[in-house]
């Protein structure tokens, strides 16, 4: 079959899917709030999956259900019940030893790998994303939930001991900090929005959690366990219209830390919501434009290998995937060969079936994809694969674009979708300077063989993104590394360490060491009258 039949048939009929991918409608009627899952009879929010099916009346997007649309009265109060649940830091959660407030967390990731198979269906169906990549997204964040338990003993471990300098004596601890909004992309809306609301609820803090617009009904299946595994108040969920839901809750100034995930845009207004900004404490994932730079000596097969999967791994929609290609003249035609073989070679299809590519869960989204293509082509360049920017509904065939130039909207925007921009150049300053330019500073891949030639590149490149890939993609892995990045690509460093200090603040006891206070301390710490005065270890 050809590029143009395949993509022409890519969408299925009810009867190709596979009994165990398929799922029922889900029709979300609840939110959690201080401990219950409150009814909820207002507006909803229908859910249309990325998959289209192929039917009698046509092939049409599938109704995977609805949640709720909740109004300002339901935001102001989840944040009530948060605020209470922190009660200036004297509540049950702030208060309650870490051995304890890590048997909840246990409880409740006990509790969700028992959803693993739901849970992976709605994201298949909810995101498009492929089955392997999604069993990939489940498991990894049940992972990070056991690291981070082990990471909070070990940092309990470092802190139970007391200081003695210049004749004085202190205990140094990591405090929570309060209320934390969590916020998490569509393209990672499980993993993200755990790998923030873990850490800040390990250690003490409570949290409000609003799913991301697309990959809400995913988190369904976790909303009994939350109710049952914390005590009220300590995780709570809102739904809708950011304007409507989270407007209020940031005008309060009652959250403490914004974690949140997504573009900058939205990451300035939700800063600017709140009264005090200075107050506030932010941890940031953004936008990125990480590039790749193929240098002359570079292994191809290794490059081009490297290059497809970082530009189009879950359809190019990462934050880390490689949005722009510099290419060395001298290769440059090879490589384009190679890639664009590359791209003919890989499955499309639904994501039941691993396909590589799969449909686009975002609205307009393959617009958005056709109209960069149709401005490039405007403005010099060729769609360099035959069938690359064809379409059906929701699903884009991957356009690799060539030569690009700065005249172009691929330059700068972040097309965040299979649309692969190249570039040649003669001389390194070329990509440097683009490096420097670009508005974002999160990665970028290097692809050469000479040490030579790398290790000149190194040192000013470290001063211009947050992680060098050399011979390979980018990407946020493991999770225990430092995930940052420079300008308008992040703020703050999430890892799993990392984010037990980015949602917890140092403090400490301190007291002259004189007979009196070393007795009271003596006193405190052996009859353990202090959860924060306390020399206990957890293994
Ligand atoms: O969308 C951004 C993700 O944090 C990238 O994670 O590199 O593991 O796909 P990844």
């Amino acid at each position: 079959m050809s590029i143009k039949e395949t993509i022409a048939n890519i969408f299925p009929k009810a009867t190709d899917i596979p009994k165990e991918y398929s799922i029922p409608e889900i029709h979300q009627k609840e939110y959690l709030c201080d401990g219950k899952l409150l009814d909820w009879s207002g507006a909803v929010q229908e859910v249309i999956s990325p998959v289209c099916i192929k039917g009698e009346k046509g092939t049409l997007p599938k109704k995977m259900g609805s949640y709720p649309l909740c109004s300002e009265k339901e935001a102001r109060a989840v944040l009530d019940a948060a605020v209470k649940a922190w009660d200036f830091g004297k509540g049950l959660w702030p208060t309650l030893p870490l051995e304890k407030r890590i048997k909840h967390i246990e409880d409740f990731a006990f509790r969700m790998k028992e959803q693993r198979t739901l849970i992976v269906n709605l994201l298949m169906w909810e995101i498009g994303k492929n089955l392997k990549a999604s069993e990939k997204e489940f498991d990894r964040t049940l992972e990070y939930i056991f690291d981070t338990i082990d990471a909070v003993k070990e940092l309990d471990r470092s802190s139970s001991r007391f200081t003695v300098v210049d004749g004085i004596i202190a205990q140094i601890r990591r405090a929570p900090l309060g209320v934390v909004l969590c916020m998490g992309p569509f393209n990672y809306p499980l993993n993200e929005t755990f790998t923030t609301l873990i850490p800040a609820l390990i250690m003490g803090n409570v949290a409000i959690f609003k799913p991301p617009k697309y990959g809400v009904l995913l988190h369904q299946p976790l909303l009994q366990a939350f109710a049952e595994c914390f005590p009220p108040g300590v995780v709570n969920t809102i739904y809708g219209d950011g304007a409507t839901v989270i407007g209020p809750i940031m005008g309060s100034g009652k959250i403490d830390v914004l974690a949140f995930i997504g573009s900058s845009k939205v990451a300035d207004i939700l800063k600017h919501q709140h009264p005090a900004p200075h107050r506030l404490r932010s941890v940031l994932g953004l936008g990125a434009k990480n590039a790749g730079i193929v240098l002359k000596d570079a292994d191809m097969a290794l490059t081009v290998k490297e290059c497809i999967s970082g530009s189009l791994s879950y359809n190019g929609q990462r934050c880390t995937a490689l949005k722009m290609l510099y290419v060395h003249r001298s290769r440059v035609d090879e490589f384009l060969t190679e890639y664009c073989k590359a791209v003919e070679k890989l499955k499309y299809g639904m994501p039941w079936e691993n396909a590589d590519i799969t449909p686009l869960p975002e609205a307009g989204k393959t617009g958005y994809m056709a109209e960069i293509v149709a401005d490039a082509k405007k403005n010099g360049a060729k769609v360099v694969n035959g069938d690359g920017g064809i379409s059906n509904q929701t699903f884009f065939y991957p356009a690799v674009l060539y030569p690009v130039n700065k005249t172009m909207r691929v330059y700068d925007e972040e097309q965040f979708g299979p649309v692969i921009p190249v570039i040649s150049f003669e001389q390194i300053g070329e990509p440097l300077k683009y490096v420097v330019e670009s508005q974002f500073g999160q990665q970028l891949s290097i692809f050469g063989t000479d040490p030579d030639e790398i290790a000149q590149l190194v040192d000013p490149l470290v001063n211009q993104v947050c992680r060098l890939n050399i011979n390979c993609q980018c990407q946020r892995g493991p999770d225990v590394f430092p995930f940052t990045g420079r300008k308008d690509s992040a703020e703050g460093t999430l890892s799993v360490s990392d984010a037990l200090r980015v949602f917890a603040i140092r403090t400490l006891v301190a007291a002259k060491e004189t007979a009196l206070n070393k007795s009271i301390l003596t006193n405190i710490v052996r009859e353990r009258k202090s959860g924060f005065l306390s020399t206990d270890f957890i293994f």
